[in-house]
C-alpha cells in the first residue's frame, strides 16, 4: 500500500515514520510512504501557499493551485482510482470502519491543511473526501494524516500479528477489556484471579463481560450500536459497580475539585 502525503511541513513526519512498526513495514515493502512538499508546486518567488480569505475574516487560506498541481502531477493516471483525502476538523469522523474501507485500495493520497483551511475548490476539483480525527482542532492536518496512515497500515496484511486483529474483530464494536502482566502484585494490587486460573472458557467470558461493562460505562453510544447476544445482556447485569470510575481530581466548570480528605487527589 502506498501513501502520498501533501504538506508544507514534510519534516513533521520523520520521527513517526522511522520508528517501530511503520519503520519495519516500510523496510519489508508492505507499505510505502512518500511525503511531498506543496511548496515545490508554487510558481512565485516567495513560494506562497496561502492568501487572505475572500469575504474577509481572520487568518489565511491555503490556495488551490499548488495543491491541485501537486496531487495531479504525483498521482497522474492513478488519480481517478485513488481515494484523495483532505484532513480537516470539518470532515466526517474517521473511524475503524472507514479505515477498513481505505485499506482495500493500493494507494491513498492525504492532503494536510493549515491555517484557516483549504480553498474549497480543491475538494471539488480533486473529488476529495474530508476526514476529521476527532472533535478538536489541531494546528494542522499533519498529525491527523499520521493517525490515518497508522490506523490503515495496521490493516495491511503482514504489518501486524493477525491474532491481534482477530481479537479486535471478535470484540467488534466494543472497547477492549483490561489487560495485566507481571508482576502479579504491584503497590498492593493483584490481578483478577480468573486470569491466573488457566480456565480459558471462563477467561473469555470474563473478558467479554469487562469489554461490555467498560463500553457501557465509557461509550454508551457504541454499546447501543453493538450486536449483543442474550448472553451479553446477562453479562451486562453482572458488571461490578462502576469499576472504571474516574478516580483522579475532577474538573467541574473551571474549578478543580479534590476528593474529600485527599491532599493531592491521591485516591488513585
Ligand atoms: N486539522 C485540524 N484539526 C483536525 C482534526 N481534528 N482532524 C483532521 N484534521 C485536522
Amino acid at each position: 500500500m502506498r501513501f502520498d502525503v501533501f504538506t508544507i511541513f514534510p519534516g513533521m513526519f520523520t520521527g513517526f515514520l522511522t520508528e517501530s512498526i511503520l519503520k519495519r513495514a516500510q523496510q519489508a515493502g508492505l507499505i510505502e510512504i512518500a511525503i511531498h512538499n506543496i511548496r515545490d508546486w508554487t510558481t512565485d518567488k516567495h513560494r506562497a501557499v496561502d492568501d487572505t480569505p475572500y469575504g474577509g475574516g481572520p487568518g489565511m487560506v491555503m490556495m488551490a493551485p499548488p495543491i491541485v498541481h501537486a496531487v495531479e502531477s504525483v498521482l497522474g493516471q492513478e488519480q481517478n482510482s485513488t481515494p484523495i483525502i483532505i484532513m480537516s476538523p470539518s470532515g466526517e469522523l474517521f473511524t475503524q470502519d472507514i479505515a477498513r474501507q481505505l485499506a482495500c485500495f493500493p494507494r491513498l493520497a492525504l492532503i494536510c491543511g493549515r491555517y484557516e483551511g483549504i480553498d474549497d475548490r480543491v475538494r471539488i476539483i480533486l473529488r476529495a473526501r474530508e476526514l476529521s480525527i476527532g472533535d478538536y482542532v489541531l494546528t494542522g492536518g499533519e498529525l491527523a494524516a499520521a493517525v490515518v496512515i497508522d490506523v490503515v497500515s495496521r490493516l495491511v496484511p503482514g504489518v501486524i500479528d493477525p491474532e491481534s486483529l482477530a481479537e479486535e474483530s471478535h470484540n467488534s464494536g466494543l472497547l477492549e477489556y483490561p489487560q495485566y502482566t507481571r508482576p502479579p502484585i504491584f503497590r498492593g494490587l493483584g490481578v483478577p484471579e480468573i486470569l491466573l486460573s488457566g480456565n480459558h472458557a471462563k477467561i473469555a467470558e470474563w473478558r467479554r463481560m469487562m469489554a461490555l461493562c467498560r463500553t457501557a460505562a465509557r461509550r454508551p453510544d457504541l454499546l447501543a450500536r453493538a450486536a449483543l447476544t442474550p448472553r451479553d445482556h446477562e453479562l451486562l447485569q453482572r458488571c461490578p459497580p462502576d469499576p472504571f470510575a474516574h478516580q483522579g481530581p475532577v474538573y467541574e466548570g473551571d474549578q478543580l475539585e479534590r476528593p474529600e480528605g485527599g491532599e493531592q487527589g491521591a485516591s488513585r
